[in-house]
C-alpha cells in the first residue's frame, strides 16, 4: 500500500475557514432560528458588476458558435488579458511589467499556495504574524516547516511578530530567511505599510539574497496616497519580488475565480547545481504541466473589470464595502475597544478585552449575539487576544452586526 504525505499529518485537521464554518454550521443547526450575520471569511456580498455579467454573456455565447469556440487556451492566460492587466494594472503607474511576465490563474490562495512547488524543500521561510494561513500550510505541507510546537509555531519558521507595540510593522529578521510572505494591505490585520517601509524590505532582500512573495490581493481598497499598490513601485523589487494579484475582493470574483501572478524576468534565485535560475521559466514550466488555463469566459469577465464602466461599478462596490469597514470602526470604538485597520484593506482587526481570548470571543460573539468573525490566533499565535471582522456584508448585515455589538454585555 502507498505511503501519504506525513507532512499532512503534522497540520491541523481543518483549514481555518473550514473550521469556523463547522462551528456556525453546528450551532446553527442547533438553533436554526438563530439569525446569523457573517463577518468572518473575506467573502464579497455584492454582485458582479453589469459590465462583466455582459462579457460573460458575450463569452458564453461565443463558445456556442463553432467559429468562435475555444477549447484548451493558453495556460499562461489569453494575451487579450495579460496585456490589458499590464497597461492598466503596471504600465499606467509608471512600471515596466511585460505580459509573459504576467500567469493568469484562478487566484491568489491557489498561486501561493502552489508557489511552493518550485522552490527547494530547505528554503527557510519566514512569515508576519498574524498572516493568512495558507502560506505557512502550504510551506509545512511541503516539509519546510518542520515540527509544530507547543507554542503555536512551527519549529523551522521565522515569525516576524505584528503586534499593537509595534504598530504591525514586523521588524526585519534577526536571522537571514530565504523566502519572506508579505502581503499589503495586511490581511488579517487591516494594515498597510507605506512605500518608505515596503522600501526596507525591498532593500533588506537585495542585500540579503532573500525572495519575496508580495501578496496584494487588497491593493483596490487603499486609500491613501504613499502606500504602494504594488511592490514593483520601488526600485528594485524586480529582482526580488514575486506579485501576487486577485480579481476576488477587487472585483467579486471569490465565485468566478481569476487572479495573476507577477514574476519578472530579471528575478533569478539558486539552484545547488545551475548557478542563478529565472523563477519566470519555472513558473511558466509548472503551470504548463499542472494548470490548464483559466476558463476562457472567466477571463473576458476579468477583462470587462478593466472597461471605463467596469472601473466606475467595482469602484462604487469598494466604496460600499469600505463604507461598511467605517460603520465598523466607529462601532468597535464607541464600545471602548481597540481596533486598527478599515482604512485601506476591508479588515477590522480589534483588540478582545484582556482576559477573553480569541476563540472565547469568538463563541461569546455567536452565541450571545449571533455575530460571526474570525479569532485572531487562528492567523497564528500573535494573533491572540485579537479578533477579525470583515466589511464584505451587506450594509444593512453591517449596521445590524454593530447594533447587536452596542447593546452586547461585553
Ligand atoms: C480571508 O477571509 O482571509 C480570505 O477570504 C481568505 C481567502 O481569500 O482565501
Amino acid at each position: 500500500m502507498a505511503f501519504v504525505n506525513d507532512n499532512f499529518l503534522n497540520i491541523p485537521e481543518t483549514y481555518l475557514f473550514s473550521e469556523i464554518a463547522r462551528k456556525v454550521n453546528t450551532y446553527k443547526e442547533e438553533n436554526p432560528t438563530a439569525n446569523i450575520i457573517r463577518l468572518g471569511i473575506g467573502d464579497v456580498t455584492r454582485p458582479l458588476a453589469p459590465a462583466v455579467i455582459t462579457a460573460l454573456h458575450a463569452a458564453v455565447d461565443e463558445m456556442a458558435q463553432s467559429a468562435t469556440f475555444r477549447g484548451y487556451g493558453p495556460e499562461q492566460g489569453y494575451a487579450f488579458l495579460r496585456e490589458t492587466v499590464v497597461a492598466h494594472d503596471y504600465t499606467a503607474s509608471g512600471i515596466g511589467i511585460a505580459p509573459d511576465e504576467v500567469f493568469v490563474s484562478d487566484g491568489a490562495k491557489s498561486d501561493t499556495g502552489n508557489f511552493g512547488d518550485i522552490l527547494g524543500p530547505n528554503n527557510v521561510i519566514a512569515v508576519t504574524d498574524p498572516v493568512y494561513p495558507v502560506y505557512v500550510d502550504t510551506n509545512a505541507m511541503a516539509g519546510r516547516a518542520g515540527k509544530p510546537q507547543a507554542d503555536g509555531k512551527w519549529e523551522k519558521i521565522i515569525y516576524l511578530p505584528c503586534t499593537k507595540e509595534n504598530n504591525f510593522i514586523p521588524a526585519l529578521p534577526e536571522t537571514r530567511p530565504d523566502v519572506i510572505y508579505l502581503c499589503y494591505p495586511n490581511n488579517p490585520t487591516g494594515t498597510t505599510l507605506k512605500k518608505s517601509e515596503l522600501k526596507q524590505w525591498v532593500d533588506y532582500a537585495r542585500a540579503n539574497d532573500v525572495l519575496i512573495l508580495f501578496d496584494a490581493a487588497y491593493e483596490a481598497f487603499i486609500s491613501e496616497a504613499d502606500v504602494p499598490h504594488s511592490i514593483y513601485e520601488i526600485e528594485g523589487a524586480k529582482e526580488v519580488a514575486v506579485e501576487f494579484r486577485s480579481f476576488s475582493k477587487t472585483a467579486g470574483f471569490t465565485g468566478l475565480r481569476c487572479g495573476y501572478t507577477v514574476i519578472p524576468k530579471t528575478l533569478m534565485v539558486n539552484s545547488t547545481e545551475h548557478g542563478k535560475v529565472a523563477l519566470n521559466r519555472l513558473w511558466n514550466r509548472r503551470q504548463t504541466t499542472k494548470f490548464n488555463g483559466t476558463a476562457y469566459i472567466v477571463q473576458r469577465g476579468a477583462e470587462a473589470v478593466y472597461s471605463a464602466e467596469g472601473q466606475a461599478q467595482i469602484k462604487e462596490t469598494i466604496a460600499t464595502y469600505m463604507n461598511n469597514a467605517h460603520i465598523i470602526r466607529k462601532g468597535i470604538e464607541a464600545k471602548n475597544l481597540t481596533c486598527f485597520g478599515g482604512i485601506n484593506a476591508p479588515y477590522i482587526w480589534l483588540k478582545t478585552p484582556d482576559s477573553i481570548s480569541s476563540w472565547q470571543f469568538f463563541d461569546r460573539l455567536l452565541t450571545e449575539i449571533n455575530v460571526v468573525g474570525t479569532p485572531g490566533v487562528g492567523f497564528g499565535p500573535h494573533g491572540e487576544g485579537y479578533f477579525r471582522l470583515t466589511a464584505f456584508g451587506s450594509l444593512a448585515q453591517t449596521e445590524e452586526a454593530m447594533q447587536r455589538i452596542a447593546g452586547w454585555k461585553l
